[in-house]
């Protein structure tokens, strides 16, 4: 069956980034959250996006439009009745998935593919709550959604390979580059970027150098685009420190260890660039 309707849930920074790739792409999207402030701010930044494009010449008017009009919004999860796939993108909490997958698998038909974005859960223990579990596969997109390239495709132990398939088919459809990984904790991506970050939260705690100095070091000794600390500001500290957990509890290794630091954060409410302070301060 052709893949035409998806719906995403969260209109968080990577659920809205989801949207309008999808949207750009021609599929019909309705795009959830269970906060109304939440999915408007969403939206807003998806028109602000195409906006810049098209003044940068990156798309045309008409364009916008096309991709505007296959965007929808919906706060009540039974608007995905008819859609084809889901994308997951609510916050980094299995017990929270674990309620909207297993409300999901009422609502939608019985050839829907729900996927998950999540950067560290198990997709087996997702797939596990319901009734489907041939059907729900890790999507997992990197931020900022619309530039990076990358889309990790993390089958469950019950995923099927026409699952597998069919959502490989929409990410190259979205222009994304796939690699198919197992699911284990923090799949490949996580499982190297994330202790990386909280060893540089880690360093800065121990006073070795400064946070601006750790980011320095990181963008002129080995040629990252952005340090650590930057980085970490804009994935969002409380994601940082999810994902901790779930390597740490995963592995039962102490190498994977929060930063006490960075659970400290979390805990004044500094998230990152999405509260405006966390490592750095910003003007939102
Ligand atoms: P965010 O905090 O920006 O957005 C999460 C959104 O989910 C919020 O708008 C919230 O209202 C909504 N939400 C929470 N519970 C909900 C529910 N029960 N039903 C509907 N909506 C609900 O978070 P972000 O960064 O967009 O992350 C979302 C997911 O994507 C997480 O699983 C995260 O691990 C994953 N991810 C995050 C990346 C990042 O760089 N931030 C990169 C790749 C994946």
């Amino acid at each position: 069956m052709d893949i035409k309707k998806i719906m995403v849930i969260g209109a968080g920074q990577m659920g809205a980034g989801i949207a309008q790739v999808c949207a750009t792409a021609g599929y019909a999207v309705t795009l959830h959250d269970q906060s109304e402030d939440a999915l408007q701010q969403g939206i807003k930044g998806i028109e602000r996006r195409f906006a810049r494009s098209v003044e940068k010449e990156r798309m045309t008017q008409e364009e916008m439009d096309a991709a505007v009009k296959q965007l929808t919004t919906a706060s009540d999860l039974h608007a995905a009745s008819d859609v084809d796939v889901v994308i997951e993108a609510a916050v980094e909490k299995m017990d929270v998935k674990k309620q909207i997958f297993q409300a999901l698998d009422d609502i939608v038909p019985t050839h829907t593919i729900l996927a998950t974005n999540t950067s560290s859960l198990p997709i087996t223990e997702i797939a596990a709550s319901t009734s489907r579990p041939d059907r729900v596969i890790g999507m997992h997109f990197m931020n900022p959604v619309p530039v990076m390239k990358l889309v990790e495709v993390i089958r469950g132990i019950q995923t099927s390979d026409d699952t597998c398939m069919r959502i490989e088919k929409v990410a190259a459809s979205l222009h994304k580059t796939t690699v198919e990984v197992k699911d284990f904790p923090g799949f490949a991506a996580n499982r190297i970027l994330m202790p990386m970050i909280n060893e540089a939260i880690t360093t800065v705690h121990e006073g070795v150098a400064s946070k601006e100095d750790v980011d320095t070091v990181m963008k002129l000794g080995a040629n990252h685009p952005m340090g650590p600390l930057e980085l970490a500001d804009f994935i969002g500290l409380d994601t940082c420190l999810y994902i901790m957990e779930v390597l740490y509890e995963g592995f039962k290794d102490s190498k994977y260890r929060p930063s006490p630091l960075l659970r400290q954060y979390v805990q004044a409410g500094w998230l990152g660039q999405k509260t405006g302070k966390g490592f750095y301060e910003y003007n939102r």
